[in-house]
């Protein structure tokens, strides 16, 4: 089955080989989509037949967007504890126990309840890719759990053991870091692709955090990084050395950080809904852009530091106040996300890719920064499929 989506106004393809800006963006455009992948790409007026012809009318279309961090896997919400910051406490990562007190306690079918819920409204915004991670288990059982449900939302899913150390370890945090490299890493190993570890006063120091990156990395998972969110760090060299495909958060780097994120593949991730909902500072895009890093921004969707799930919020915050140009925000919620999970299948519409498009009730991407807050969304294909229509049914 073929469709041809036609008289698309403004298409962003993230395709460098089509040498139109930052985005690769074609005006007057169709894409054909063959059962889950992109198929052509171009001039309407060139397109080949189809199937089926779907007439945009002039809509911006873009890839959807790869929200690359997010934690969506938990019981429970903390409103009571960001309600209480927005009075003037600050963020700690203690807070999590909260979460994991609650996580534990519920049933399977809870918290894919949950997961669902989030996905559903992740698409309804356009993310047709996102990476879960585990993290409020922190017992071996719990964390399995946790990573087996997320394994039945997304293929990429995260092992995060390591967020704070397990309340039965209160007095020996080096212990429950040999529990994490060993018997719960063993026992999540089944259904995730990638570690993390976060790394910040109140969670991990930078030996115990690199011990659970090189463990990882001996089991063959990829390795990301939560570093520098609330303070300075010194373990981004030795996570871009370990070859880290992420580093998230990145408020608090130094001169030399970014010099060694920017001469690697390591992609930088800005989670601008964490800094809006702990009134940290932001950092900045543009130091890391203008050093040549590459860089992404994703929700970390989750119900303490910040629990939003939207792209297009992500994106107007990270225009605003990150000093991201629109073109650049939408490459970097999109290819940069792609980037950050090391797909190439994804974030993009090239030939080949999968036919995931993100149709937008707007003349032209810019929107998404320009319209902050209104649902500009329309229509979602996620693999070649219609899976969100939001039109009005009169
Ligand atoms: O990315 N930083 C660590 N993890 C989350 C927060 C988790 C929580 O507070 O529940 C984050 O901000
Ligand atoms: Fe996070």
């Amino acid at each position: 089955m073929s469709t041809l989506i036609t008289g698309i106004g403004r298409l962003v393809t993230n395709d460098p080989a089509r040498d139109r800006g930052p985005l690769g963006e074609l005006t007057d455009a169709a894409v054909l989509i063959d059962g889950e992948q992109v198929a052509w790409v171009g001039d309407a007026h060139a397109a080949p037949p189809a199937d089926e012809a779907v007439d945009l009318d002039g809509a911006a279309v873009i890839p959807g967007f790869v929200d690359s961090h997010s934690h969506p896997v938990f019981a429970g919400e903390r409103s009571e504890e960001f309600a209480a910051r927005m009075a003037g406490q600050r963020y700690a990562a203690g807070g999590i126990m909260s979460t994991v007190t609650a996580t534990r306690a519920a049933s399977d079918d809870r918290l894919r309840a949950t997961v669902s819920r989030i996905r559903a409204e992740m698409l309804d915004e356009g993310t047709t890719t996102f990476e879960a991670k585990t993290g409020y288990g922190l017992d071996v059982a719990t964390e399995a759990r946790l990573a087996r449900i997320a394994a039945e939302f997304t293929d990429e899913v995260t092992f995060i053991g390591a967020h704070v150390v397990g309340p039965e370890w209160r007095d020996d945090p080096d212990g429950y870091v040999d529990l994490v490299r060993g018997d719960m890493l063993a026992a999540c190993r089944p259904h995730v692709r990638w570690i993390d570890v976060f790394c910040e006063e109140g969670a991990f120091n930078v030996d115990q955090s690199l011990a659970v990156l090189e463990a990882g990395r001996r089991a063959g998972l990829g390795l990301r990084l939560h570093a520098a969110q609330l303070g300075p760090t010194s373990i981004i060299g030795d996570a871009v050395a370990l070859g880290a495909a992420s580093i998230d958060h990145c408020t608090f780097l130094s001169d030399a950080d970014v010099d060694a994120m920017a001469g690697s593949q390591t992609v930088a991730t800005l989670l601008p809904a964490a800094e809006f909902s702990t009134r940290q500072p932001y950092p900045s895009a543009r130091r890391l852009l203008d050093a040549g890093a590459t860089v992404a921004i994703a929700t970390d969707c989750n119900p303490g530091s910040g629990f939003s799930n939207s792209m297009p919020f992500v994106i107007a915050i990270g225009v605003r106040d990150m000093h991201f140009t629109v073109e650049q925000a939408v490459w970097a919620a999109t290819a940069g996300g792609a980037n950050a999970l090391q797909r190439t299948d994804v974030g993009h519409l090239g030939v080949g890719a999968r036919a995931d498009l993100t149709i937008l009730d707007a003349p032209s991407y810019r929107h998404l920064a320009y319209r902050p807050g209104v649902q500009l969304v329309e229509r979602v294909y996620s693999g070649g499929e219609l899976i969100v229509d939001n039109r009005p049914c009169d």
